[in-house]
């Protein structure tokens, strides 16, 4: 028995027919237009803004903040900020980005808890009033930096079920989101309310429920010290479609309304959404190419497919094999057999592949492409700027379609 059969795998099959269907039309005639140096990535807009809509019309009523960390290429914040998106930021040029794109201020929430004063600042002063918090030592510097801004404070919420877990950096308990909420309130800030991140590529949708429940609890305890809070950020962390199916964003809308309504009664709050991967991933295709195929000495067989990108050139989310990208070559459909992938650098870390079960083709050579899809969010941004004398991952938007939105109002997603 030698692995050999005509397929690359029941999920490689599956994300073939996503991949043949009309939505990635325009990603492929890119492809296939010209030869560009590879590895590349290629985003579509179109593609963006209509997993965006699908989340706001799945949660009717709640502000969307795009995650600008997952792609922050300018066509799609043009194009999300043209649907009336609100911007999640991390960094004074992620507000800067959103900003030449035309969102205004007053959209943009600085949703990372770590910040230097100095950036709190420049956001402040570019008009930001909403930020975020989960410690003491970060609340003093916005109250020092960021004078009667608007602040929420994140929970600690356990991230099982996620693929890419954020895991203990983050969040405080209730009590203690009690505590400087309140302080907030002395030191002059604006309490809003609380926030918490099941971790990124939450494949259960009930993972919510339990940070629902640690929200309202905050909220009832506040209210006791008589600090009204009126937002609920339910972070991001729904997911993409990568090798695996995953449940539609409406199944996750129904679990958390469901929890809404049993942990906040009648009285739910204002909502406040933050997807990055489910935004972008699916908008975005790697084209690589193939450096070397060849069997180790002391392997077990398998062929050994290196890339011309791996896990430094933009792939950093295979750490632990826990992004499984589907693959797409011009052999599918032939022969394949149990591969090990790798990137091109020297260091050892950079296999992105080896217990997967990852199968391409026999047929599979030096310098075939080997297209890496569902890889529009956290790729380039992770690339290392020179690792081995590699440039960092080159990218390419595709044109923004002519609005097909036009008749959208700007404000739709909003929040009432
Ligand atoms: C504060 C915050 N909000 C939103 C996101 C986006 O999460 P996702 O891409 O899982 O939707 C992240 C991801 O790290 C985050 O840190």
């Amino acid at each position: 028995m030698d692995g050999t059969d005509r397929t690359s795998g029941e999920a490689e099959a599956g994300a073939a027919t996503v991949w043949g269907g009309r939505e990635y039309e325009r990603i492929r005639a890119f492809l296939d237009s010209e030869q560009r140096a590879t590895p590349y990535l290629v985003t579509d807009p179109a593609i963006a803004a209509d997993r965006f809509r699908r989340i706001g019309d799945a949660f009717p009523g709640a502000r969307v903040y795009y995650a600008v960390k997952a792609n922050p290429e300018r066509a799609v914040l043009e194009e999300l900020a043209d649907l009336g998106a609100s911007f999640d930021v991390a960094s004074p040029a992620e507000v800067r980005a959103c900003l030449a794109a035309g969102a205004p201020a007053s959209a943009l929430c600085y949703g990372s808890t770590i910040k230097k004063p100095a950036d709190i600042g420049f956001a402040h002063e570019l008009g930001v009033r909403l930020f975020a918090f989960d410690s003491p030592g970060e609340l003093d510097k916005i109250a020092r930096n960021a004078p009667g801004a608007s602040v929420f404070c994140r929970l600690l919420v356990d991230n099982a079920g996620a693929q890419w877990p954020l895991g203990r950096k983050f969040g405080c308990s209730p009590e203690t989101a009690v505590e400087i909420l309140d302080e907030g309130r002395r030191r002059g800030l604006r309490p809003v309310g609380v926030s918490f991140h099941v971790g990124s590529q939450q494949l259960d949708p009930c993972s919510w429920d339990r940070g629902i429940q640690l929200a309202a609890q905050t909220f009832r305890a506040s209210a006791r010290r008589g600090l009204r809070l009126e937002l609920l950020n339910l972070g991001g962390g729904f997911p993409a479609r990568y090798t695996a199916p995953v449940p539609p964003i409406e199944h996750y809308a129904d679990r958390v309304h469901d929890s809404l309504r049993r942990h906040f009664g009648g009285r739910v709050p204002a909502l406040m959404l933050e997807p990055g991967r489910s935004v972008t991933a699916e908008a975005g295709v790697i084209r690589s190419q193939v450096v070397l195929v060849t069997h180790r000495a002391h392997g077990d067989g398998r062929r050994w497919v290196y890339l011309d990108i791996g896990r430094f050139g933009g792939l950093a989310e295979t750490e632990g094999e826990a992004i499984r990208y589907p693959l797409v070559t011009g052999h599918d459909g032939r022969p394949a057999g149990p591969v090990v992938i790798a990137g091109p650098t020297c260091d050892s870390a950079d296999v992105l592949y080896d217990t997967a079960g990852y199968r391409l083709p026999l047929s599979l050579a030096d310098g075939d492409h080997v297209d890496i899809l569902s890889a529009g969010a956290y790729t380039a941004t992770y690339a290392s700027s020179g690792f081995n004398g590699f440039p960092p991952l080159r990218t390419y938007t595709l044109e923004r379609p002519v609005a097909p939105h036009a008749s959208t109002p700007r404000q739709r997603y909003a929040a009432p």
